[in-house]
């Protein structure tokens, strides 16, 4: 198999979680490369459901490297948390994961303040997973952020934590009325975090161009999707890191040359988590058919999740600035049973028709979607397990997808299980 990256092309998750598993089975290594323990990857093997939020889902297999690269952010108590749950049910953690030395740390007051911030905001409030992820990719970005090799210099540790919960401590009293927190108590803390996490951290920089160098075949793992980047998305309502294949770069130490294949996963229909502009947001029976049977619920914050059709704006986006080869599109099972569905196809913005996903904010608010419809099929699709087996109508739903997007399907997900996958090239 090629090195293959994958992507979210909406707003997060489109099942890269279960596409990521399935594709492991081909590579060596899955290694990440942004966000933290905001992303929530959803894998059921057999009957048996497990939800990731750091660790690559590759972790789900024997015997693969899983790297958690330097443009990661980590909250340790979390992770921590995540290994010891994947032992305790029998996976190989210790074998298999790497941390890299250069990701900045998730600390307790990043936390405070993510919450405080967004209390303040009120009706304005992004709706963040309220994990921390703002100010830490804030303090990273400001020279003041800690990462988890410092855990490892105490007394440089100790002198750059003082300095930050100086500040900090005054922030939260004054500007948010909330508890301050104590120095050695954090200390203490994140003392016992470096005990524990000692074994699995590695300069994962050197180690994944070994590998590459090695031929060795990588899976690189997005969370998030492209209108959650925070260059590419729909700003300010979006996550803090770059989302999009470009991410990988920097959150790996990588050149683009190590890249082969772009996948983006698209999920047959469209869902946003949080605040901010969504077109193609459906407030009627039909946006809550779409919830119900698809689960859409966060898998980190248990949120009910807005639902619409597919956007093909958004797409068209996301093909270009991740610079898509591919296409896996995900709970097609979902639509089965609709006798029509549409498809957003230009946005109406007073008098013009826009094709192309508008960087203004309040454009983006006052565009209401223009579709195409399609005939539904009847026949569920979860049991299919060859693509000319599909009802005629979900193979021509998919055509429309390639025609329009000129980036052919590669894989199909028709239901949660990992046998509920049709792969329509060979890798
Ligand atoms: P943050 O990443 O917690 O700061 O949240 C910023 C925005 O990104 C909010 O709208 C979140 O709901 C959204 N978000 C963050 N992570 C995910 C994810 O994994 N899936 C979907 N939405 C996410």
């Amino acid at each position: 198999m090629a090195n293959i990256l994958v992507v979210g092309t909406q707003w997060g998750d489109e099942g890269k979680g279960k596409v990521v598993d399935c594709l492991t089975e081909k590579a060596n290594v899955v290694a990440r490369y942004q966000g933290g323990n905001n992303a929530g990857h959803t894998v059921v093997i057999g009957d048996t459901e497990f939800i990731l939020h750091l660790i690559p889902s590759g972790i789900l297999h024997d015997d693969k490297v899983c790297i958690i690269g330097n443009g990661v952010i980590i909250d340790p108590s979390a992770l921590i948390e995540e290994i010891e749950e994947l032992q305790r049910r029998g996976i190989r953690v210790e074998e298999n994961l790497r941390v890299s030395k250069s990701a900045h740390l998730i600390m307790p007051y990043h936390i405070l303040m993510d919450r405080a911030k967004e209390a303040r905001k009120g009706e304005k409030k992004i709706g963040t997973t309220g994990r921390g992820i703002g100010p830490t990719y804030a303090d990273k970005a400001a020279r003041s952020g800690i990462r988890v090799v410092d855990l490892f210099w105490p007394e440089y540790f100790k002198e750059r934590l003082a300095a930050n919960l100086a500040d900090i401590n005054e922030t939260l009293v004054h500007l948010h009325n909330t508890e301050v927190l104590d120095f050695n108590e954090v200390y203490d803390k994140c003392m016992v975090y470096r005990d524990k996490l000692e074994r699995y951290v590695d300069d994962t920089d050197i180690l994944i161009n070994e590998y590459i160098k090695e031929g060795k075949t990588i899976l690189y793992e997005g969370a998030q999707g492209t209108l959650l980047d925070v260059d590419h998305g729909t700003y300010p309502y979006v996550t803090s890191s770059n989302a999009t294949s470009g991410g990988a770069l920097t959150g790996l130490g990588i050149g683009p040359r190590c890249i082969d294949e772009v996948f983006g996963v698209v999920k047959a229909y469209t869902t946003r988590v949080g605040g901010g502009p969504f077109p193609v947001e459906l407030f009627d029976n039909t946006g809550n058919l779409l919830r119900e049977k698809g689960g859409e619920y966060g898998a980190t914050t248990g949120r009910p999740r807005r639902c619409g059709w597919l956007d093909m704006v958004v797409l068209r986006h996301a093909v270009r600035v991740n610079g898509l080869t591919g296409l896996i599109i995900t709970k097609l099972d979902v639509l089965d049973g609709f006798s029509k569905l549409k498809v957003c196809v230009g946005y109406k913005y007073r008098d013009s028709l826009l094709t192309e996903f508008p960087k203004e904010l309040p454009i983006i608010q006052e565009c209401v979607p223009h579709y195409e419809e399609y005939d539904g099929w009847a026949e569920p699709t979860n049991s299919v397990t060859h693509y000319n087996d599909l009802p005629d109508n979900a193979k021509a739903y998919i055509n429309m997808i390639e025609e329009k997007l000129s980036v052919p399907v590669v894989m199909l997900s028709t239901g949660k299980r990992r046998t509920d996958i049709l792969y329509l090239r060979d890798f």
